[in-house]
């Protein structure tokens, strides 16, 4: 049988990273797509590249054409704080560029005359809870609950989400002979955590930020309040939630979005379990306040009991397993000889 092709945005970001490793070694064949050339450590693990702005729409259709994609990880975006410093080119990059992704996705697919699933990864930052006394005092929070965002970011993700289900199911309602080829399907995720890179823009920065800079014997001062809790996961769970939902079959999906979650934690739960193994280091709370109110607005928790019953969900990383066994022991490798 043929390789499956997936064709990966935004390659280069820190979910690419792993997610290019991990579809290489499932036996695809895999297009890396980013703006900038493509870092050297992840390249073993691709077939082909193509440097490219994502809103670009000629260039990403006839990439389209060339490749001949069976799936497409859109990954390219910018982050929620990056997206707050320049909230037009945000919306340009993640409106715009999910846009042209889609139409020419669904152009190049009913040409071939063949489906093109679309797994994008959304995020926490589609809610947003309008003060801290309901955030403490809601419970897990469900896809139709809160959305209402108060960052740009999570308007580009939600408004993202509904492009994607608008492709797939009303593309040019009016014409009853429409065909439509997109088979759209969203994640969304909590702050993820990786081991080997550390992110740039986003505002659950502070969770990475602490674990990275602590590894090195330095001292972290953090942007957010202690009491400050989000819903993490450890990369190589995102990394299964998309591979997971990607080869899932349609029939079993009831709804296009998904919440998926593995564990909620405050900063200064991380900072203890960070500074017990590495005592000499010190976590000190300097409160941003436009970045406080980012995360103020997000959930504390998640539901995501709908994953869980149509695909088979679960996380393999708790926050114990996610400390102790996945980041404490990579990143002391990492790190080691820099003290
Ligand atoms: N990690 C993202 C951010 O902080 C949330 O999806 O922007």
């Amino acid at each position: 049988m043929d390789k499956k092709v997936a064709l990966v945005t935004g390659a280069n970001g820190e979910v690419g990273h792993l997610l290019l490793d991990r579809l290489a070694s499932k036996g695809y064949e895999v297009i890396a797509l980013d703006i900038k050339e493509i870092d050297p450590a992840i390249s073993i693990f691709i077939n082909k590249s193509y440097k490219t702005d994502i809103t670009d729409e000629a260039s990403i259709e006839s990439i389209l054409k060339e490749a001949k994609p069976d799936i497409v990880f859109h990954l390219a975006a910018y982050l929620s704080t990056a997206a707050e410093k320049d909230p037009d080119l945000a919306h340009h990059v993640n409106v715009d560029g999910t846009l042209y992704l889609l139409r020419s996705a669904q152009r190049y697919s009913f040409e071939a005359k063949k489906k093109i699933i679309i797994v994008f990864p959304s995020s926490i930052a589609v809610y947003g809870l309008p003060d801290l006394t309901t955030k403490n005092s809601a419970s897990f929070v469900s896809e139709t609950q809160f959305t209402t965002p108060i960052t740009i970011y999570g308007i580009t993700k939600l408004h993202a989400e509904n492009l994607g289900i608008y492709f797939e199911k009303y593309y040019k309602l009016l014409n009853p002979q429409q065909e439509r080829y997109i088979d759209f399907r969203a994640l969304r995720f909590p702050g993820l955590i990786s081991a080997m890179t550390i992110p740039s823009g986003g505002t659950s920065d502070y969770a990475p930020e602490m674990i990275h800079t602590l590894a090195q014997g330095q001292n972290y001062e953090s942007f957010v309040r202690e009491d400050t809790i989000l819903p993490f996961m450890a990369m190589p769970d995102a990394i299964k939630a998309l591979t997971l939902i990607a080869e899932t079959p349609k029939e079993k999906l009831s709804q296009n979005v998904y919440n998926v979650s593995s564990f909620s934690i405050s900063a200064a739960e991380i900072a203890q379990m960070v500074i017990k193994v590495f005592p000499e280091t010190m976590v000190g709370y300097n409160p941003d306040p436009a970045r406080q109110k980012i995360v103020d607005s997000w959930p504390a928790n998640i539901n995501d009991t709908s994953a869980r019953r149509d695909w088979g969900w679960f996380p393999d990383f708790d926050a114990k397993k996610t400390f102790e066994n996945y980041l404490i022991p990579e990143v002391t490798k990492k790190y080691s000889g820099q003290k």
